[in-house]
C-alpha cells in the first residue's frame, strides 16, 4: 500500500536542519508548512536564501513569526490541518547563551510549551523535537547513551534542551501526545550554520585568517551530516512513540585536528593554526552511542571526507569565490 501523505509543520524550517528536513519531506511528496522569525543570531539573508533558493521550485507554506505568538500558532493550526510537527525552532548555540540567557529560556522553553499546547489542542499524531548531545553535559562516560543521567548541563542552552525533553514528557504521559526528542550530535553540511566550527574553519582559512582551534584541537566529536540527520528525523516522524529520547550521530568519532585536515585537502590550503585552551560550557568528547534509533533501522551514511566536501563545494559557490 503507498504511503499516506502528511502536512508536517516544521517549526524553525528557514534554519539549517529545517530547511534540509523541508526538502527532503517535499521530495517524498509530503506538505510542509513553515514557521520562523527569521532572526538575526547569524545573517537572516542565509536564511531567506535558504527558503528561496535551496527550496526553490517547492510549493510549500511559510510564516515568518515566533514561536512564543500563541495567537499566530493558533491561526496555523486551525488553518493548516497538520499531521505532524518537527519541531526546531530555537536559540541554538552554547557560547551565545552563557550572554543571553533569559532568551534562550523564553523561546526554547516557552515557545516549545506553546507549540505542545497546540499539538494536544489540534490532535497531532506526532511531535519530533530537537534536543542536543549538550544535555550530556560533562558526563565522563563515554560513549553517550539516553539511558545515562542527565542532571548536570553546563550552559543555559543545554538546560533548555533538557528541560524540553522533561515537558514534553509531561504532555506524553499526561495527553497520550506521541513525542520524540532527537539528541543531534554536531551538526555539518552545505547550508550550515555560521557559528559552528565547519563554516569558521573555512571562512577563516579561505580569508587567510587564523583558526582558534580548542582544547589544543584534541576535541571529539561524532560529527553528523545533515542529510543523515534529516533521514533520521522523518524516520523518528514516520514511527511515532509514546515517549522517546533518541541519540542521532554519525558513527564514525573524529578528533577535531582530523576535521582541520579535511578541510585544509578541500580547500588545498593550510589553516593557520591557534592553539586554546577549553572554554567555558564546552565539552571535551561528545561520542554517540546510537544503538537505540539503529536497532529501529537507521543508519548514518555520509563520512566527513564526503560531507566536507560537499559544504567547501556549496561555500564556494554561495560565496561566489
Ligand atoms: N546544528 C547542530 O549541530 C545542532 C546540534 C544539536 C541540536 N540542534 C538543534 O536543532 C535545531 C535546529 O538547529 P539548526 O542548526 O538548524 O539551527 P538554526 O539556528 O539554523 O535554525 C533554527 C531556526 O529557528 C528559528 N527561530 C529561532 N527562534 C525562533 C522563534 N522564537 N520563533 C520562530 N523561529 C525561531 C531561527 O530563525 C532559525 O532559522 C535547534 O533546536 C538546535 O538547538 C542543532
Amino acid at each position: 500500500m503507498p504511503r499516506k501523505k502528511i502536512k508536517v509543520l516544521i517549526t524553525g524550517g528557514a534554519g539549517f536542519i529545517g530547511s534540509n528536513l523541508a526538502k527532503k519531506l517535499m521530495d517524498r511528496g509530503d506538505q510542509v508548512v513553515i514557521i520562523d522569525n527569521l532572526n538575526d543570531y547569524y545573517d537572516p539573508q542565509l536564511k531567506k536564501d535558504r527558503i528561496k533558493k535551496l527550496l526553490k521550485g517547492y510549493k510549500f507554506v511559510f510564516y515568518k513569526g515566533d514561536i512564543r505568538d500563541e495567537k499566530l500558532l493558533e491561526k496555523i493550526f486551525k488553518k493548516e490541518k497538520i499531521d505532524k510537527v518537527v519541531h526546531l525552532a530555537a536559540m541554538a548555540g552554547v557560547r551565545n547563551s552563557l550572554l543571553n540567557p533569559l532568551l534562550y529560556e523564553d523561546v526554547n522553553i516557552k515557545g516549545t510549551m506553546n507549540l505542545l499546547e497546540k499539538s494536544v489542542k489540534y490532535k497531532i499524531k506526532n511531535f519530533v523535537y530537537a534536543s542536543s548531545s549538550s544535555v550530556y553535559g560533562n558526563n565522563t562516560k563515554q560513549p553517550f547513551s539516553e539511558d545515562d543521567p542527565v542532571d548536570t548541563p553546563i550552559s543555559p542552552y543545554a538546560a533548555t534542551k533538557k528541560a524540553t525533553e522533561l515537558i514534553a514528557h509531561v504532555y506524553s504521559h499526561i495527553y497520550g501526545l506521541p513525542t520524540t526528542g532527537l539528541r543531534y550530535f554536531t551538526v555539518y553540511g552545505p547550508w550550515g550554520r555560521p557559528d559552528m566550527a565547519l563554516f569558521l574553519f573555512v571562512d577563516a582559512i579561505v580569508k587567510g585568517k587564523t583558526i582558534k582551534v580548542f582544547n589544543y584541537g584534541k576535541m571529539t566529536r561524532n560529527f553528523t551530516y545533515v542529510d543523515d540527520i534529516s533521514s533520521g528525523t522523518i524516520f523518528a516522524l514516520d514511527n511515532p512513540q509514546k515517549y522517546a529520547i533518541m541519540n542521532i550521530g554519525g558513527d564514525k568519532e573524529e578528533t577535531l585536528l582530523r576535521f582541520i585536515e579535511v578541510i585544509e585537502e578541500n580547500l588545498g590550503k593550510k589553516a593557520k593554526r591557534k592553539l586554546m585552551p577549553m572554554q567555558p560550557g564546552d565539552v571535551p568528547a561528545t561520542v554517540a552511542d546510537i544503538s537505540r534509533l539503529r536497532k529501529l533501522g537507521w543508519e548514518p551514511t555520509t563520512r566527513i571526507e564526503e560531507g566536507i566536501k560537499n559544504f567547501v563545494n556549496w561555500y564556494k559557490e554561495y560565496y561566489k569565490i
